[in-house]
């Protein structure tokens, strides 16, 4: 399938979804932008056991929503444009792999907001992320107000939403929003290594772990703890728990097939 703003690259068992808009855009996410990073997503299949989310341009992974397309949107076209930003970020998220974003240039409105709907967020020491919409008369409007706040806490997110700085990677790194600040040149590189790492390990475990980290993060403890338990039962008697368990017990590596 052929794309106008994304590409799709998977090598083995991990797909990279580079962001390949015009690169006088700086990858402004427009509605086409948003419904192939949709398509994309829907298209993976069971080879591809983690996703990474990149830039095919060396200045922004993504510099926020297009502002050209929304400066005469009315109320409800808004909302529209709104939900349809919510519908891909949450598609994103609701994927059973792994998601890596790889964040080099300009990760802002939008685009930090695409990134913080991934598990987690490598940045390059280029990186420079923000939630800069106030100063555009708005607020986050595709997850970043509730995905922010819930990534760093409440205090850091309000001083980032209404200051509207952009931050380098340091300083993303320093408050927990992304993991590492890479060279550049070797952003993507140590994501496949990461990436390679969890290949290692079952995938059915890893999708309940994520789904049980996921759906527990908002309940109380006692209910969340619930959650894992069920989690951790329902692995029994699946291929990958008997295999891990007794590969360990053979000293030898375990072969997972992700049933
Ligand atoms: N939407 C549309 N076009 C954008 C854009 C965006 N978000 N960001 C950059 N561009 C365009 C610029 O208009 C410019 O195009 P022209 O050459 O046709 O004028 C081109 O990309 C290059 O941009 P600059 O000349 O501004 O490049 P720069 O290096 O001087 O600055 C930048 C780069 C700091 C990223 C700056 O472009 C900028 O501040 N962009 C806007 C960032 C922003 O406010 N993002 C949030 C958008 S609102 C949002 O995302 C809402 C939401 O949550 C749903």
């Amino acid at each position: 399938m052929t794309y106008e703003n994304i590409r799709l690259v998977r090598e083995g068992a991990v797909t990279t979804l580079f962001i390949d808009r015009n690169p006088k855009t700086l990858n402004a996410l427009d509605n086409q932008t948003l419904l192939d990073i949709e398509a994309g997503v829907k298209s993976l299949d069971e080879q591809t056991r983690v996703l990474i989310v990149a830039s095919a341009n060396e200045k922004a992974f993504v510099a926020g929503a297009d502002i050209k397309q929304m400066a005469g949107l009315n109320e409800s076209q808004a909302k529209e444009f709104a939900a349809l930003g919510h519908r891909v970020f949450a598609l994103l998220e609701s994927l059973s792999i792994p998601t890596i974003a790889a964040v080099n240039g300009f990760a802002l409105g939008g685009g930090c907001e695409l990134a913080l709907a991934c598990d987690f967020i490598y940045a390059s020491e280029k990186a420079q992320l923000g939630l800069p919409e106030v100063s555009l008369g708005v607020i986050p409007g595709f997850g970043g107000t509730q995905r922010l706040t819930r990534l760093v806490g409440r205090a850091r997110a309000k001083e980032l939403i209404f200051t509207g700085a952009r931050i380098d990677a340091a300083k993303a790194k320093e408050i927990g929003l992304v993991l590492e600040v890479l060279p550049a040149e070797g952003l993507l590189a140590h994501c496949n290594a990461i990436a390679e790492k969890i290949l290692k390990n079952s995938p059915l475990a890893i999708g309940k772990a994520k789904r049980v980290i996921d759906q527990g993060a908002d309940k109380d403890l006692t209910e969340a703890n619930t959650l894992e338990r069920q989690g951790f039962a329902e692995l029994f008697g699946s291929f990958d728990q008997t295999e891990g368990m007794k590969a360990f017990i053979e000293k030898r590596p375990a072969s997972f097939i992700g049933k």
